[in-house]
C-alpha cells in the first residue's frame, strides 16, 4: 500500500491537487480538513458558542465524540467526487461557507477533538489504502496539517506543500466558492499553527514549493515523488 501524506498553510492548492494525484494512480482520496469543517458545521447547528473567547472545550469534544461514534458522519473518498455527510445529507458545500471557515479553528484547536479525528483518519487510512477498498491502486492520498507528522508519519510519500502568503491570498480570493474570497488565510494559519507544525518541514519531508508553479507541474513534480516510492 502507498500512503501519501500532503500538509500544507490555507490556500495553497492541496486539495485540488491531491485530488488529481489520487485520481492519476486511482488511490482513495482523504481531506482531513474537510472533517474538521463538519465538526464545525455540526457544532454550529447544535447551537454551540464557537465565538466566545474561551469556548467550552468538554461540550464541543462531546459533540464532535457524539458525531463520529453515533455515526452521524460519513465520506467518499472517490477523488473524483469526494463528499461529506451528515446524517445522509451531502454537507460539502456547506462546510465550505465563510461561517464554517471562520469557526474551524476554534474546534480544530482542542486536543481532545484532535484524538478523536486522528483516530478516524488514520482507521480511514488504513483501510481505504487496503486493496479491497475503493482505492484500485491500493492507496490513498491524505491531505491537512499534521498527516506527514502525527496522523501518518510512516506514510511512503510525505510532502508539505507551500506557497508565498500573497500567492496563497489571491488564489483564495480567486476562487468562487462562496465567501470564501473575503477569509484572511493569514489568520487562520496563525490560530492553526498553535497546534499543527505545518509552516516547516519535518525530518524526511519533502517540500514543495509552488508559488511559481502551474497546478500541471505542481502535480507532476508529486506525480514523479509517489513514482519513486512504487
Ligand atoms: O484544509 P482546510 O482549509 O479545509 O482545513 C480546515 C481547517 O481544519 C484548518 O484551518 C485547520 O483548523 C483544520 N485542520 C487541522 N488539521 C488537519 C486538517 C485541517 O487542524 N489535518
Amino acid at each position: 500500500m502507498i500512503r501519501v501524506a500532503i500538509d500544507g498553510p490555507a490556500g495553497v492548492g492541496k486539495s485540488s491537487v491531491s485530488k488529481a494525484l489520487a485520481s492519476y494512480f486511482s488511490f482513495a482520496y482523504l481531506d482531513t480538513g474537510a472533517m474538521y469543517r463538519a465538526c464545525a458545521w455540526w457544532c454550529l447547528r447544535q447551537g454551540i458558542d464557537l465565538d466566545a473567547e474561551q469556548v467550552d472545550e468538554q461540550t464541543i469534544t462531546q459533540a464532535v465524540g457524539d458525531f463520529f461514534t453515533e455515526d452521524h458522519f460519513d465520506l467518499s473518498v472517490d477523488p473524483d467526487d469526494p463528499k461529506v455527510f451528515a446524517d445522509n445529507v451531502d454537507i460539502s458545500e456547506e462546510i465550505r461557507s465563510s461561517e464554517v471557515s471562520s469557526h474551524v479553528s476554534a474546534v480544530s484547536g482542542i486536543i481532545p477533538v484532535r484524538h478523536v479525528l486522528i483516530a478516524a483518519q488514520r482507521s480511514f487510512i488504513e483501510r481505504e489504502g487496503s486493496p479491497d477498498s475503493y482505492s484500485k491502486g491500493a492507496g490513498v492520498v491524505a491531505e491537512g496539517r499534521d498527516i506527514t507528522t502525527v496522523v501518518s508519519p510512516d506514510a511512503e510519500v510525505r510532502v508539505l506543500l507551500t506557497a508565498r502568503e500573497e500567492v496563497r491570498q489571491a488564489r483564495r480570493a480567486g476562487q468562487s466558492v462562496q465567501g470564501v474570497g473575503a477569509e484572511n488565510v493569514a489568520a487562520r494559519d496563525k490560530a492553526d499553527s498553535k497546534v499543527t507544525s505545518f509552516l516547516s518541514a519535518a525530518e524526511g519531508v519533502s517540500t514543495l514549493d509552488n508559488s511559481d508553479l502551474t497546478f500541471e507541474q505542481t502535480l507532476d513534480a508529486l506525480i514523479a515523488l509517489v513514482e519513486q516510492a512504487i
